[in-house]
């Protein structure tokens, strides 16, 4: 990377700019495909937000596809699916007509439409500078609290995975209680990490375990 490019990169407000793991999700009202809907009315079930770049794009459709054949997946998880665009209702519209007739699968989450970027932009899915209007591949997971427990971002020319989608989620459930950590590559049934001592006294009475903060708990999700 060039200096000139790094300069222009970090210049850049970062997509999600502003929002936090932790914070309370921006509350909204809009229109979607399913009707007038608030983000609070979603409160008491897990909700994942997500934005894609444009309908009638070839990568977004197969996202569409893949989260439509997934949303019993979501749905066994307590989890609603909400998209959002810049396009239009109507847009959109066409665009479902369009994967149902040629994949056979009805898209029955909403999907927005942010054609002033009044979302987009409390959510940092677009820079504020950004003379493209299009939002980027952002994920916001959001527990049944309203606050956003993880959130991802991909470029336009990246499509996102459903499995790891769902296994993001997976893991935020198994760990909600507090007691476990979800170790890298975790699947749901095996089993999560022990939250290692925060006492001096107990790591030095671990004798001869170097490894004493890394312990499985033996809890796992049954899933
Ligand atoms: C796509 O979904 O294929 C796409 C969307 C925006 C820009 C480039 C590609």
């Amino acid at each position: 990377m060039t200096n000139h490019a790094l300069r222009d990169s970090t210049e850049r407000d970062a997509p999600c700019a502003g929002l936090r793991i932790g914070d309370q999700a921006p509350d909204f009202s809009a229109r979607s495909t399913t009707g007038d809907i608030r983000l609070s009315d979603f409160r008491g079930r897990w909700l994942v937000l997500f934005s894609h770049p444009a309908d009638f794009t070839p990568v977004c459709t197969t996202e569409f596809v893949a989260l439509a054949r997934a949303e019993e997946e979501f749905e066994r998880r307590d989890c609603a699916l909400m998209a959002l665009s810049v396009d239009s209702l109507f847009s959109h519209f066409a665009w479902l007509r369009m994967i149902r007739d040629r994949f056979g699968v009805e898209v029955r989450f909403p999907i927005i439409e942010d054609p002033t970027l009044v979302i987009a932009q409390a959510y940092g899915m677009v820079a504020p500078q950004d003379n493209d209007s299009a939002t980027v591949r952002t994920i916001f997971f959001i527990d049944p609290q309203g606050a956003i427990r993880a959130m991802s971002c991909y470029p336009a020319n990246v499509g996102r995975s459903t499995p790891e989608m769902i296994r993001t989620l997976d893991a935020l459930q198994a760990v909600d209680d507090g007691r476990g950590l979800a170790p890298a590559n975790w699947q749901p049934g095996e089993s999560l990490l022990r939250q290692p001592s925060a006492s001096l006294d107990d790591v030095f009475a671990a004798e001869g375990q170097a490894d004493w903060f890394l312990q499985q708990s033996g809890e796992g999700a049954g899933r």
